[in-house]
């Protein structure tokens, strides 16, 4: 059956660009699609290609199947998945969605209409209407930039912070208490301006990596007296692959030995060209000590705020992201969420990652009360059943049964998936296949500066005119933390070239699953990647038992043949599994398991310690005691 378009397609997600006056334009552009985003529930039916999902949510195949693989689940663009998964990856991407019973005709309604449909409403005793809806033009509002500083250790993040927040706290907080809750609240010229208190690009990367993105700026402080450093370099690539428009602050330009225009050099090396070189990046010098630049920098963040043209919402319901988190004393769970769009208010019940709750109290930077939060705002909430982890997502939803239902699938999800949010270099050959990937991402590193060339040039002859290797950052030493962490949130493979990872690394890549391939002959790395970069790199498929269930009864269901009536003595049964039929300990069948019953019921898979009927392909002679085995492929987990 060839897929059908339930809805009409949306606008490609907006990449942000570097701002520059050519790139003004753009930038409206991208903040328009961003404002198509669906601010009422999608529709979506009981079972979705992979490919009709992106379309249908305005998002890269590559979202939905990393979203797919973050959650355990390995499914190919023609796949489909079932309702609950669809709606589950669609709740991390921030879209609330509902199920319809399929009805054609509203199909072809909604297809052929731009406005908004309530399918659901042709159904009979349909209760709630399926609305799929568009924030109005007139509903968007301009909304505060959201600012992180990055850096070089002791160029002067913190320093740069505090001068900004002791010279621009909103009037009336002047010379009070202001609260930590993990962002700052100023304002210039009459404009609010929000900046992350957690600097550094390891925050920004992790965050990234968990697909909440909240930058809408990144001021990068480099010490005039010191220049570019390794540091100055990562936090560069983090914040060029996230594609979030950076000011650099020359900072320290009191010191007797400041030399600015050697970081511009610098900068211009490491292919930042500020405006002065003829480039778009802007740059300012400051003083964090003395407090002087402040301004200027101040009016830099709003300008390219400007550029990007930052909207949202205030009256839909509200979306943000955690951006701290914290159990204390007579307060219960605190977290902070940064409100991206929609008003949060008091009383809203919400979704977030694994946990939910009741909104009962917000308190804004200055720590007082508040009874609502509008977009770009970060405010403490507290009444949240569990702690939520930085990075997870806030929905407001209808009631507590939503919200409840949303936060158990991602706890299940979560716990029987292996955790893994990374591509493998297999992943991303089949996409190549597939034609949904025109790039592959890499982080290189080598032994030597000097093998970076030779490599990179290696790399490149590999380039065609449908596929390329696009190397978002490069350097010689171990492989570390950052480079792990850069690629996960990059979609990237890391290859290291005579080198190793170091502790840290190899913690991030147990933690994040990404793909590092190490090489010590340069023609299998290139043999590797060319096989990649062709779609000819089959995935390493692994078999994973799921479970065992014992035979108590044959059930002799006439032309189906027959059902083993069983009982699951550990792991789970899967209706997508194969099976081995075991007995006395050896395999007297196999094949795929065709059928998965709970009592009349249907289901997609059955827990340990429950009784159920499967019915198993090739009808073999099934006995009582006999075990089944089920099993499944999967890909393998990268080392
Ligand atoms: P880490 O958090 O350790 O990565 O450092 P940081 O980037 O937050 O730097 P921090 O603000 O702690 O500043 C490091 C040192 O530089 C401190 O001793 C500051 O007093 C000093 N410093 C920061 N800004 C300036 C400045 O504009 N001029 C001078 N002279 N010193 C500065
Ligand atoms: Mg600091």
């Amino acid at each position: 059956m060839p897929p059908r378009r339930y809805l009409p397609r949306r606008p490609p997600r907006p990449q942000r660009r570097r701002p520059s006056p050519a790139a003004a334009a753009a930038a409206v552009e991208a903040a328009a699609a961003v404002a198509a985003r669906p601010s009422g529930p999608v529709e979506l039916p009981s079972s979705v290609a992979v490919k009709d999902l992106a379309e249908t949510l305005g998002v890269s195949h590559a979202d939905i199947i990393k979203e797919l693989i973050r959650n355990g689940i390995f499914a190919t663009i023609n796949q489909t998945i079932d309702f609950d998964t669809a709606s589950l990856v669609a709740g991390e991407l921030g879209y609330e969605t509902v199920e319809r019973g399929v009805s054609e005709r509203a199909a072809a309604t909604a297809a052929a209409s731009q406005e908004i449909v309530a399918p659901g409403s042709e159904e009979e005793g349909a209760g709630k209407p399926v609305l799929f809806t568009e924030d109005a033009d007139a509903d968007l509002v301009t909304r505060a930039p959201i600012v992180t500083i990055m850096g070089h250790v002791d160029h002067g993040k913190t320093s740069l912070l505090d001068a900004v927040r002791s010279t621009k706290v909103a009037a009336g907080e002047a010379g009070g208490i202001t609260q930590h809750i993990g962002a700052s609240e100023v304002e210039h010229n009459g404009r609010r301006i929000v900046f992350l208190d957690t600097p550094g690009h390891e925050a920004f990367t992790a965050m990234r990596a968990r697909g909440a993105q909240v930058t809408d700026i990144a001021i990068i402080v480099v010490a005039a007296d010191d220049g570019v450093m390794p540091q100055t370099r990562e936090a560069i690539d983090h914040v060029r692959a996230a594609r979030v428009p950076m000011i650099v602050a020359i900072n320290k330009v009191d010191k007797a030995d400041a030399n600015p225009d050697r970081v511009k050099q610098e900068l211009a090396d490491i292919g930042v060209l500020i405006e002065e070189y003829g480039g778009d990046v802007i740059a300012v010098p400051v003083s964090a000590k003395q407090k002087t630049g402040i301004d200027d920098l101040m009016e830099m963040v709003l300008l390219v705020a400007d550029l990007q043209d930052l909207k949202a919402n205030p009256k839909r319901a509200a979306v943000g992201t955690i951006i701290e988190s914290k159990v204390e004393k007579g307060r219960g769970n605190v977290a902070t969420v940064l409100v991206q769009t929609g008003t949060l208010r008091i009383g809203d019940v919400v979704t977030v990652g694994r946990t939910f709750g009741r909104v009962r109290a917000l308190s804004n930077a200055e720590g007082k009360r508040v009874k609502s939060a509008e977009p770009a705002t970060a405010v403490e909430i507290i009444g949240l059943q569990e702690l939520p982890e930085a990075g997870d997502i806030l929905r407001v939803v209808d009631d507590e049964k939503t919200a409840r239902d949303a936060a158990e699938a991602v706890a299940r999800v979560a716990t029987n998936g292996d955790g893994r949010g990374a591509f493998t270099l297999e992943d991303i050959s089949a996409q190549i296949q597939a034609s949904e990937v025109k790039e592959l991402r890499i982080v290189l590193k080598t032994d030597v500066q000097g093998s970076l060339g030779a490599i990179r040039n290696a790399l490149e002859r590999l380039n065609s005119a449908e596929v390329r290797v696009n190397i978002i950052r490069e350097s010689a030493g171990d492989i570390n933390e950052s480079d792990v962490q850069l690629a996960s949130a990059s979609d990237a493979v890391v290859i290291g070239f005579n080198t190793k990872l170091d502790p840290g690394a190899q913690r991030a890549v147990d933690a994040s699953g990404v793909d590092v391939r190490l090489y010590d002959v340069i023609y299998k790395l290139t043999d590797d990647i060319g096989a990649a970069l062709n779609g000819m790199l089959a995935p390493k498929l692994v078999e994973q038992v799921e479970g065992h269930a014992e035979v108590r009864m044959v059930i002799h269901a006439g032309r189906a043949g027959d059902i083993a009536g069983s009982y699951v003595t550990d792991g789970r049964i899967i209706r997508t599994g194969s099976y081995r039929l075991l007995r006395g300990g050896k395999v007297v069948a196999e094949g795929r398991i065709e059928s998965l019953k709970r009592f009349k019921d249907d289901v997609r898979e059955v827990a340990n310690d429950f009784e159920c009927g499967i019915g198993l392909s090739g009808s073999p002679e099934i006995a009582e005691g006999d075990v089944i085995e089920c099993y499944q492929m999967v890909s393998e987990p990268s080392a």
